[in-house]
């Protein structure tokens, strides 16, 4: 065979075959378990279910079974970072997905696909870091689902900053809308914070303006998503975006974020889902966050 026909086919074939894995991949859900230590807190034990990027459509039943299926791991607050639709019709299935956890604490903010429809856009434009955000979709029942989760007792922090007293412990909490379609004012929370014993920031997207400005604050912990953590990630390397300017080393999991001095715990999470246009992921599971703060590092 004619040696160029011969390496074509090759790479169509690895292509298949990536394309084929990232599929399953993007079905292997699994809950990432993480303690923040930090000697300033006051209290021995918070655990935070942080989830982000649900990207839910209502014939997605697998994984709005396996949401369900974090309500056993009975958190003491639950916290999502956004882009819980992916449909017209999904609130619905958000909140069945959600059920459980809706009967206890919960916070959330929402990300531009809680306002927008999803459309398909060449999967290419991803990893074009200099591409002009400019959501187009259709408009989504945003404020459907922001009722839903009010009416459940959840705490809107887009734009928004409210403590909450869980198991003793005073969380002083704020957060901002979405700084990827420049929803985030951060000006509506800026300041000191109370005299809680958790400090909290929440945001979709992680761009470092609004990272910054939590740190500037003394902000212990910060909550994002958006990334999906480079969702198609290269084995053994890692991300090559982040869909922001937050460095491809931070696009998931657990870090320290430093600003003039000053650091946070930042966790950025994975995601549970994608856009429903391009369902696959590769070296990067969808995830669900466990995070434990503690005062003391166990052992
Ligand atoms: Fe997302």
């Amino acid at each position: 065979m004619n040696p160029i026909l011969q390496a074509a086919e090759a790479v169509t074939a690895t292509g298949i075959g990536a394309l084929g894995y990232g599929l399953i991949e993007a079905q292997a859900f699994t809950v990432r378990d993480n303690q923040v230590h930090n000697p300033e807190f006051s209290f021995d034990s918070l655990r935070i279910l942080h989830l982000s990027d649900l990207h839910i459509t209502p014939a997605q039943t697998r994984k709005i079974n396996w949401v369900k299926s974090l309500g056993s791991l009975k958190p003491d607050l639950t916290v999502v970072t956004g882009d819980f639709l992916a449909h017209m019709q999904a609130v619905p299935a958000v909140i069945e997905a959600l059920d459980s956890l809706l009967d206890g604490p919960g916070m959330f903010v929402f990300g531009s696909n809680d306002y927008f429809a999803p459309e398909f856009k060449s999967p290419l434009k991803y990893f074009d870091r200099d591409r002009e955000i400019n959501p187009i979709g259709q408009a989504l029942p945003t404020e459907e689902l922001r009722q839903q989760l009010l009416d459940a007792g959840w705490i809107d922090l887009n734009n928004r900053q409210q403590a909450v007293t869980i198991n003793d412990i005073v969380i002083d909490a704020r957060g901002t809308d979405d700084p990827h379609i420049n929803k985030d004012d951060y000006s509506k929370v800026a300041g000191p914070y109370g005299s809680g014993t958790l400090r909290l920031g929440v945001t979709h997207a992680p761009y470092l303006r609004v990272l910054n400005d939590f740190v500037a604050d003394d902000t212990q912990v910060i909550l994002a998503g958006h990334t999906h953590g480079g969702q198609v990630c290269i084995p053994f390397y890692g991300a090559l975006v982040t869909n922001c300017d937050l460095p491809t080393k931070l696009a998931r999991g657990l870090s320290d974020y430093s600003h003039n001095g000053k650091t946070a715990s930042l966790n950025v999470s994975a995601g549970v889902g994608t856009s429903p246009f391009t369902p696959v992921r590769i070296a990067c599971r969808p995830e669900a966050t466990l995070l434990t703060l503690t005062q003391q590092a166990s052992q």
